[in-house]
């Protein structure tokens, strides 16, 4: 290798189960700890030394270019690539091919854009090199592995078999799964089919083990979340302002809360367990928000109580309003007196009425 390995960002998914917060911004522009959760991932791949980044783009393309401009403010040299049709995670790293400089033989690393993790991106790079594998991946044990890919390995870490999505209990063979960040020798790229949707999970992987090929893994205990529903985006973005997660892009101090320039938050408001006050956002008297995220210019009331959830830029949440567990939208009105709870989401623009939502007995 003569240079430093260049990466490929996928970026273009819908975001589907992040929904709301995805109907206006694509989950990579979600805001993790104040910036866009994708900053987090393009500062650790540069401090891992990585210079060239392609991002393969489809839904929501055209707000990456804008905010992240030709990279160099974060020290990289970034490239965009818009599907005009969604190519899929296999056909998305194959449409941007031509980007890259690598030569046949040089590794190539590719990140899921939807993934916080601690990984030692260089100890990746060396097990593909040191293994000779056509594809290295990071492996993450998991509880329930039902959500992920799931890879077994052999004692050597190599890959036996990929199994997308496992559908009945005989096909959970291992707690591996695809943590979502590879390495692939360059012509291995090159040989991905083009002009069509190709899934690398379903139709990539499974076709490059039939054919012989040594896909390697690399399993390790480090801080792993994929960000694809909102209680993970929330406990993601908790734990990168706690410390707890990885990133030399946080602004500010880790600590119990963070809150952005030009935020107000009363004096005898409580922010903990990692809260994200967004910029212009407004916390009154009284109130308390534990582990959660409100978004640029959302509006809290007094005495409400948010415990775990997400309020969308320029939203409302009423006086004396509980939110645990739940997503207010982008602009929507939780209104006063209400209970919101266990994974509801309010849609963009949504209002509610001032005690229109009870879970708790009257008393
Ligand atoms: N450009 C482009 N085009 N990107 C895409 C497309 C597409 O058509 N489809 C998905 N992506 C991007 C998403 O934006 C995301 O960053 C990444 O590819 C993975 O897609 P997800 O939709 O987040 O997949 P998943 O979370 O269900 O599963 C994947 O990630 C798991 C780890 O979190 C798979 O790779 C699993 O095997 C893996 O375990
Ligand atoms: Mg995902």
């Amino acid at each position: 290798m003569t240079q430093a390995p260049e990466a490929i960002l996928l970026v273009g998914g819908k975001g589907t189960r992040l929904r709301p917060l995805t109907v206006r911004t694509p989950k990579p522009m979600v805001p993790a700890a104040g910036v866009p959760f994708l900053t987090h991932q393009l500062a650790r791949a540069r401090a891992a030394g990585v210079e060239h980044v392609v991002m393969a783009t489809s839904y929501l393309a055209e707000v990456f270019e804008p905010y992240f401009g030709d990279g160099s403010d974060l020290g990289l040299h970034l490239e965009y690539v818009t599907e005009e049709e969604p190519l899929g995670t296999g056909g998305a790293i194959r449409n941007v091919a031509h980007r890259l400089h690598s030569g046949p033989d040089d590794p190539v690393l590719i990140f899921n854009g939807d993934i916080l993790t601690g990984l030692d991106i260089p100890a990746l790079v060396a097990t593909h090199q040191e293994s000779g594998a056509d594809v290295s991946l990071h492996l993450s044990r998991v509880e329930d592995p039902r959500a992920f890919g799931l890879v077994p390995t052999d004692e050597a870490g190599r890959v036996l078999a990929f199994l997308e999505k496992p559908q009945t209990p005989e096909e959970i063979v291992t707690d591996q799964i695809n943590a979502g960040a590879y390495v692939f020798r360059r012509s291995v790229i090159d040989t991905i089919p083009t002009g069509r949707p190709v899934s690398v999970e379903r139709e990539t992987f499974p076709g490059l083990l039939e054919s012989g090929a040594h896909l390697q893994g690399m399993v390790d205990s480090t801080y792993w979340l994929d960000l694809g529903t909102p209680q993970a985006f929330v406990r993601g973005s908790a734990d990168l302002v706690l410390g707890r997660a990885p990133s030399p892009a946080v602004p500010g101090r880790r600590g119990e809360s963070l809150v952005l320039d030009g935020a107000h938050v009363a004096p005898d408001a409580k922010l903990s367990e990692g809260t994200v006050v967004g910029a212009g956002a407004h916390v009154g008297a009284g109130a308390r928000i534990t582990g959660s995220t409100l978004l640029d210019g959302a509006y809290v009331a007094e005495g409400a109580v948010i415990t775990d959830s997400l309020i969308g830029a320029g939203a409302r949440v009423g006086a004396r309003t509980h939110v645990t567990g739940a997503v207010v939208g982008d602009g929507a009105d939780a209104g006063a007196d209400n209970e919101l709870r266990d994974g509801l989401r309010l849609w963009c623009d949504a209002v509610l009425p001032d005690g229109g939502v009870r879970f708790s007995p009257d008393r």
